[in-house]
């Protein structure tokens, strides 16, 4: 279905972004795995995609926050694929504190890479994308940037800006052939939220349980194919913001 396509997929060495680029090489696309630190879960992502589904897969170092080296990362891209047609921005990190008494980095470092990060990635392949005349964007937001969550003032004002950047890329960039939806996953069980298996507020999750990453790459997967979806919201959190 995606054959002959290159996926971008930042934060992919682990969690809900491996799950992601599991799903989009099962669905046939070439598959580029943006990772932080762990060079050797990243290579795992990417062997693991090409013994099962015989795609191109390759792994890149690459602080997403760093305009430039975002910049050098997406160019690397290019020359190993001969391009990319879809970038979901996924890389994410949490700092978590009471707003009284929150620290300036961990404001600055969770803007910097939840959102800075994905303007700089979008920056970056628009150009590719408006030379095809085609692109999909998936930016991975949370119902924090929905809802608001106490203790993550930092996390959720970058979710919720993730959220408009979503819309104005979309109504900028629709009649050039290029969409860009965001996915808002609720409680996840990955490494972010092994700390929170037995937080309370699962129990205000409706469906009674943590969603899977897996279950998050199918929205995704469903966001890259809907032609005629763009500027969309898509909620996966077992019914949390209701
Ligand atoms: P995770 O902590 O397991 O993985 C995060 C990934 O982002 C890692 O691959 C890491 O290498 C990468 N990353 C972090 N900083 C980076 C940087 N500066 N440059 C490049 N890569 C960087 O997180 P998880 O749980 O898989 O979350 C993925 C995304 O989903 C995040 O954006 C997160 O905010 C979002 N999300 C997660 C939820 C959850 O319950 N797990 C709920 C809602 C949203």
């Amino acid at each position: 279905m995606l054959k002959g396509k290159t996926a971008i997929i930042t934060g992919g060495s682990r969690g809900i972004g491996a799950a992601i680029a599991k799903k989009l090489a099962y669905m046939g696309a070439d598959i580029a795995v943006i990772y932080a630190g762990n060079t050797e879960a990243a290579e795992k992502v990417c062997i693991g995609c090409v013994d099962s589904y015989g795609i191109k897969a390759m792994a890149y170092q690459c602080n997403v926050a760093d305009f430039t080296t975002a910049k050098e990362t997406v160019a690397k891209i290019k020359a190993d694929f001969g391009g990319a047609h879809i970038l979901i921005n996924n890389a994410g990190i949490t700092r978590d504190g009471l707003i009284a008494m929150m620290r300036e980095e961990d404001f600055d470092n969770v803007v910097d890479t939840n959102l800075k990060g994905a303007f700089n990635m979008i920056r970056h392949c628009t150009g590719l994308f408006l030379r095809q005349k085609t692109g999909v964007i998936i930016n991975i937001s949370s119902v924090a940037g929905i809802m608001g969550n106490a203790g993550q003032a930092n996390y959720s004002a970058s979710k919720a800006g993730l959220i408009g950047l979503t819309k104005a890329t979309a109504r900028e960039l629709a009649a050039k052939g290029i969409r860009c939806n965001a996915v808002a996953p609720g409680f996840i069980a990955t490494d972010m939220t092994e700390d929170q298996s037995e937080s309370p507020l699962l129990a205000t999750v409706p469906l009674g349980r943590m969603g899977t990453a897996e279950e998050v790459a199918d929205g995704v997967a469903y966001l890259v194919c809907a032609e005629y979806i763009t500027g969309e919201v898509l909620r996966i959190d077992g019914g949390i913001a209701i």
